[in-house]
C-alpha cells in the first residue's frame, strides 16, 4: 500500500506541513486526507486535489500514518473518537504541544505505534526545525518519520522530556526572530526608510546572518567579531542593546515560554 497520511486538525500547522511536503516533490495531494470541523475552510485545498473530511474516522479508517494537529485541549476528544477504528498497523505521528507518548497510549492502547514530532510553521517552504522522539517501545518507526520531516528542514532526535523545551526553541522560536525582525525594521523606519522597505532589508539581513552560521558552521559571536570594528557604529549600537538587556530578555522569554509550554495539556 501506498502511503496515504491524514492529518487531523489542518489548522495553521497541518496545512503548513502538508504545503511543505508536496512542494518537495514527494507527495502529491491526493496522498492526503486532511480534517478538520469546519472543513468550509479547506476549500483551497480540495480544489488543489487534496482530500478533505468533516469525520476523523473516516480518514483515520483511510490512512496509515495519521498525524495529530490539533490544540492540546482538543487531543483527549479526538483520541477517544478514533480509538474505536485505529490499528495497530498504522502509525500515529503526534504534533500536539504538551501531551505525551504515554498520555495518547492512555487513550488508543499500547499496540499501537506513537511518535511525536514538534516542527514549526517554516515547514511550509522546507525550512523546519523538527524535534523528534518516542519511547523505547516505538524507536523502530523514528527512521520514518524522521525521513518524512527531513523534506520539510532539518530534524534531531532528542528525549522525550526535552519536547517542552524543543517547544519553546524552535515552534515559539519562530514568532522570536520574526519579533526581532520587526523590531529591527522599525528601527529602519526611524532613522531613514519607509516600511516596506526597512522590512525587506532587515528580513534579507537576517537571513544573511542565519545563513553565515549554516554555511561557515561557526559561532555567532565569530561572526559579531568581524563586523565590530574598534570605535565602530556595530560595538556601539550591539552594546547598547546589551546594557538595554538584548540576551537576557531573550533568553527570559524562551525560558517563559517553556513553562507555559509545560502546562498546555492536563493530564486526567
Ligand atoms: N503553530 C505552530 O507553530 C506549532 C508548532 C509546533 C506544534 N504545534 C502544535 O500543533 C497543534 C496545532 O497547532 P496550530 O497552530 O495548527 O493550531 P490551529 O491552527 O488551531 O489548528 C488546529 C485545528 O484543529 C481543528 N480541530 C479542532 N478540533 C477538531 C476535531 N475534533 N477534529 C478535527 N479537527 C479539529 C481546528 O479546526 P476546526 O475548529 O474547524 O475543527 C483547527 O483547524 C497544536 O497542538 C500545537 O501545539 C504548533
Amino acid at each position: 500500500m501506498d502511503t496515504k497520511i491524514t492529518i487531523i486538525g489542518a489548522g495553521n500547522l497541518g496545512t503548513s506541513l502538508v504545503k511543505g511536503l508536496v512542494d518537495g516533490g514527494k507527495y502529491q495531494p491526493s496522498d492526503f486526507i486532511l480534517t478538520r470541523r469546519n472543513t468550509a475552510k479547506l476549500v483551497g485545498f480540495k480544489e488543489k486535489g487534496f482530500g478533505v473530511i468533516g469525520k476523523n474516522i473516516e480518514a483515520v479508517l483511510m490512512a496509515n500514518v495519521i498525524i495529530l494537529a490539533v490544540l492540546p485541549q482538543n487531543i483527549d476528544a479526538v483520541l477517544e473518537e478514533i480509538s474505536e477504528v485505529v490499528k495497530s498497523n498504522q502509525l500515529i505521528i503526534s504534533l500536539v504541544s504538551g501531551v505525551k507518548i504515554k498520555n495518547i497510549q492512555y487513550i488508543l492502547g499500547n499496540d499501537i505505534p506513537i511518535v511525536r514530532a514538534m516542527p514549526n510553521t517554516a515547514i511550509a517552504i522546507r525550512e523546519s526545525m523538527t524535534c523528534i522522539t518516542t519511547t523505547e517501545q516505538w524507536v523502530t518507526r523514528i527512521a520514518e518519520v524522521k525521513e518524512l520531516f527531513e523534506l520539510v528542514g532539518e530534524t534531531v532526535i532528542i528525549n522525550e522530556e526535552k519536547m517542552i523545551s524543543a517547544t519553546a526553541l524552535c515552534a515559539c522560536g519562530i514568532a522570536f526572530f520574526l519579533r526581532a525582525i520587526r523590531a529591527a525594521s522599525q528601527g529602519g523606519n526611524e532613522i531613514d526608510f519607509h516600511a516596506n522597505e526597512a522590512l525587506k532589508m532587515a528580513t534579507q539581513t537576517a537571513k544573511g546572518a542565519a545563513g553565515l552560521l549554516i554555511a561557515n558552521q561557526s559561532h555567532p559571536e565569530d561572526e559579531i567579531d568581524k563586523v565590530t570594528s574598534p570605535k565602530g557604529c556595530t560595538i556601539a549600537g550591539l552594546n547598547e542593546m546589551e546594557h538595554n538587556g538584548f540576551s537576557s530578555w531573550f533568553i527570559k522569554g524562551i525560558t517563559v515560554s517553556a513553562k507555559q509550554a509545560k502546562g498546555l495539556y492536563s493530564e486526567n
